[in-house]
């Protein structure tokens, strides 16, 4: 809970919340942080982490388990301070995320959903040996423009 105000901080950018679920808000306050947090702390079988550099948490990286038939996947997301770009944190980050997922839980296939413009994303998961695998076309609306979602997927 200690991390609250920092992910609060680095979190509260337009530019992130603008290739993310409305869920993820901009303005985005304390009292989100807060509750990620919970939610991360919660005792479920999602692996949720707090990205640290420098003794700060500037990032969130996450693994959502899917139920039922879709009990062998996992959904992937993540966000990084707009100061920490470029250095191959989030490489890294997924890199350790997609390792440790593999090697100590059942999931066989982790994926995740990028809306189709954000070029930055995309770019990660490739070097981190994801591979498209499908267009979901028009399946996102984000403020207001209704986009494709591209489907990114690391099997076992
Ligand atoms: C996507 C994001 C996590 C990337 O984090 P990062 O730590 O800067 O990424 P890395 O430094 O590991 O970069 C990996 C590759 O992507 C490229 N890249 C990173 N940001 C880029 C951008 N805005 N445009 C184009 N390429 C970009 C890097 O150059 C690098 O490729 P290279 O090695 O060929 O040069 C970060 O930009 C972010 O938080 N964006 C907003 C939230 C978001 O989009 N989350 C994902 C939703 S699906």
């Amino acid at each position: 809970m200690s991390d609250a105000n920092s992910l609060a901080m680095y979190a509260n950018n337009r530019k992130i919340a603008d290739n993310l679920r409305d869920e993820f808000p901009y303005p985005y306050t304390l009292h989100d942080a807060r509750t990620w947090l919970e939610f991360a702390l919660g005792g479920n079988q999602n692996l949720l982490f707090a990205i640290e550099v420098d003794s700060k948490a500037v990032g969130g990286i996450g693994l959502i388990h899917k139920t039922d038939v879709y009990r062998k996947s996992a959904e992937i997301g993540y966000w990084l301070g707009e100061p920490y770009w470029y250095k191959g944190i989030m490489t890294e980050s997924i890199n350790f995320l997609v390792k440790h997922t593999f090697a100590h839980t059942e999931i066989i296939r982790i994926y995740a959903g990028v809306f189709e413009n954000n070029i930055a994303s995309a770019r990660v998961l490739t070097k981190c040996g994801f591979k498209l695998e499908s267009v979901h076309h028009q399946a996102i609306i984000k403020n207001g423009k209704i986009m494709n979602e591209l489907i990114y997927s690391n099997l076992k």
